[in-house]
């Protein structure tokens, strides 16, 4: 049996559809230790960790899951070694323009979210090419956080609001929770409902740090090329099983 045909493109029959995560966020966390575990470069752990995303995204897709944001490099991911980073810049671009056309047919709707000017030059153009060219597509919304920091985020937001302020565009009571969202980087993105972090670490690694104020977490040990359907369907499994009470009682 081939990998694909053991694949489902249905939603398991155990899984309700009306309470499947509208989006679903990854911390892609434990590609090193992958790597490490078998005695590779850590560089190899970070090309097997492409092929589990993109058969996520895939599966989100065929499951009806409306957005995925996967966290591929953070703002303190710069001080890794200098290899390492320029590999992982140098691996982005080169998925991308891989990987577009089928973006493109598929309908997927690709997004960057993070300070995307400090990328290279090349990524940059990548990046706005895979931008344009999925805008309309409508199946997915496939969310990257690519030099992404949630209090860097943060702070943009305070400074545009605040420019806003005093070229007395806005004033201050116009400032609320809504006006705020509207000056992140995930502007006109619902919030994650789910958050899955691979690798076992119970942290968020400054991602999302606003978006995720209701998010429901679930950390599972599986490194981040080990991660597959299987594992996925696990994780609806359990975010199913939660009660959502955001601060009311049910
Ligand atoms: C996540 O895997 C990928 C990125 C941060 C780019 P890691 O590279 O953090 O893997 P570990 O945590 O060292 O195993
Ligand atoms: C979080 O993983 C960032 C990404 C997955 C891109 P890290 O490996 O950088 O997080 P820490 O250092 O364990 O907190
Ligand atoms: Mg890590």
């Amino acid at each position: 049996m081939t990998l694909h045909s053991s694949l489902s493109k249905q939603l398991p029959s155990d899984l309700d559809v009306q309470r499947l995560p509208k989006h679903v966020a990854v911390i892609m966390d434990g590609n090193g230790r992958w790597a490490k575990q078998r005695g590779l470069p850590r560089i190899l752990g970070h090309r097997r960790g492409v092929d589990t995303l993109k058969s996520l995204l895939r599966c989100c897709k065929d499951w009806g899951v409306q957005a995925l944001t996967a966290y591929a490099f953070s703002t303190e991911n710069w001080g890794r070694p200098h290899d390492e980073v320029e590999f992982l810049m140098t691996l982005f671009e080169r998925v991308l323009r891989r990987e577009l056309k089928e973006m493109v047919d598929e309908g997927v709707q690709i997004h960057f979210v993070g300070d995307l000017e400090a990328l290279p030059l090349t990524l940059q153009t990548e990046i706005q090419r895979a931008m344009a060219a999925t805008q309309e597509n409508q199946t997915i919304k496939f969310i990257v956080a690519t030099n992404y920091g949630g209090r860097r985020e943060i702070i943009q937001a305070c400074r545009d609001i605040a420019t806003q302020v005093l070229h007395q565009n806005i004033t201050l009571d116009d400032i609320d929770e809504s006006l705020f969202e509207r000056h992140l980087y995930t502007a006109g993105i619902l919030d994650p409902d789910l958050l899955i972090r691979t690798s076992g670490e119970m942290r968020v690694s400054n991602f999302l740090l606003w978006q995720m104020a209701y998010a429901e977490l679930y950390v599972t040990e599986t490194l981040w090329p080990d991660f597959d359907q299987h594992e996925f369907h696990q994780a609806l499994r359990n975010f199913q099983t939660r009660t959502r009470r955001f601060g009311k009682v049910s």
